[in-house]
């Protein structure tokens, strides 16, 4: 039997999840479908059981979803009760959905690609505090580094560090970015400010990592500026990949699925979109 599979969201018709995934299942020569839907707000509770109704093996959940799921699944992993949002359900033989969420080990691969194998005690810098920066904070608290989380709304970020993390952290307000930047292995921003066409300032670089987790023309403003300021830099199409990377395990098993492959047709579409 076919196995189905899909993103859901609403708006999901940009998602680049079905060429990524239908990259694999064809390479692979897997029996298997990847389709993108679109479930309004407030229609999550009905459309997980419509396709569990219709025997789907799994979905990826992007926004609105991510949250609402939660109230359906009959078990979730771990990192999804510490982050509070998952990302990729999976059906069991009973037709009852279990939650993971696979942006924290995406996080994590796509570190790897850039060179950083180990944040063990490293300082990172994580700026925002919404929901891309909860699963960061809960994989990189998880793998050791020292983390300070600054955010444009100081409470949010001390909020976030206590829901996410089980080791201490610092927290302040992005306008202290200055004082705590100095002292950072590693840069990684979670934060929309890109969705605004505006950037973060940032001062010298020396050759740091600055990891933006916002990918094509949205991540530009804030990219050019961290390159000419002297950091290396890495958008969040590997991590996007990856997240999909850990999702593909999850279903099909087996070895972790091409990245780079996955990665250079979403960079073809992205350049044709431009
Ligand atoms: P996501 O799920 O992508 O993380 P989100 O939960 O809406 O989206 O969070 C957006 C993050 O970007 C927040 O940390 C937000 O800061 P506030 O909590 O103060 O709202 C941050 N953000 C959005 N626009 C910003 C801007 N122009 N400057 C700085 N931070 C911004």
């Amino acid at each position: 039997m076919i196995q189905r599979l899909a993103v859901i969201g609403d708006p999901v018709g940009h998602s680049l999840s079905p060429q990524i995934h239908m990259t694999w299942i064809d390479g692979l020569a897997l029996n298997a479908s990847y389709e993108s839907i679109r479930v309004p707000t407030g229609d999550t509770a009905q459309a997980l059981s419509e396709f569990a109704r219709k025997k789907f093996r799994g979905l990826n959940v992007t926004l609105p979803h991510k949250q609402a799921v939660l109230e359906t699944v009959r078990s979730q992993s771990p990192a999804v009760r510490a982050i509070g949002a998952a990302n990729t359900l999976t059906r069991d033989s009973s037709g009852l959905w279990h939650a993971d969420n696979t942006d924290a080990p995406g996080l994590m691969a796509a570190l790897a690609r850039a060179g950083i194998t180990s944040v063990s005690n490293s300082k990172v810098l994580v700026l925002g505090a919404g929901g891309a920066a909860r699963a960061a904070l809960f994989a990189l608290d998880q793998a050791g580094a020292d983390l300070v989380v600054l955010n444009r709304t100081a409470q949010k970020a001390e909020t976030v560090l206590k829901d996410c993390c089980i080791r201490t952290h610092l927290s302040g307000a992005l306008d202290d970015l200055e004082g705590y930047i100095a002292d950072a292995d590693l840069v990684i921003n979670t934060t929309s400010v890109g969705h605004s066409g505006n950037y973060i300032q940032l001062p010298k670089g020396n050759g740091r990592l600055f990891f933006e987790m916002s990918y094509g023309d949205p991540a530009e403003p804030q990219l050019g500026h961290a390159r000419s300021q002297g950091w290396e830099v890495e958008d969040g199409l590997g991590m996007l990949v990856c997240q999909a990377a850990e999702s593909f395990h999850i279903w099909f098993g087996g070895d972790r699925p091409d990245v780079e492959l996955a990665l250079d047709v979403c960079r073809d579409t992205l350049r044709g979109q431009q």
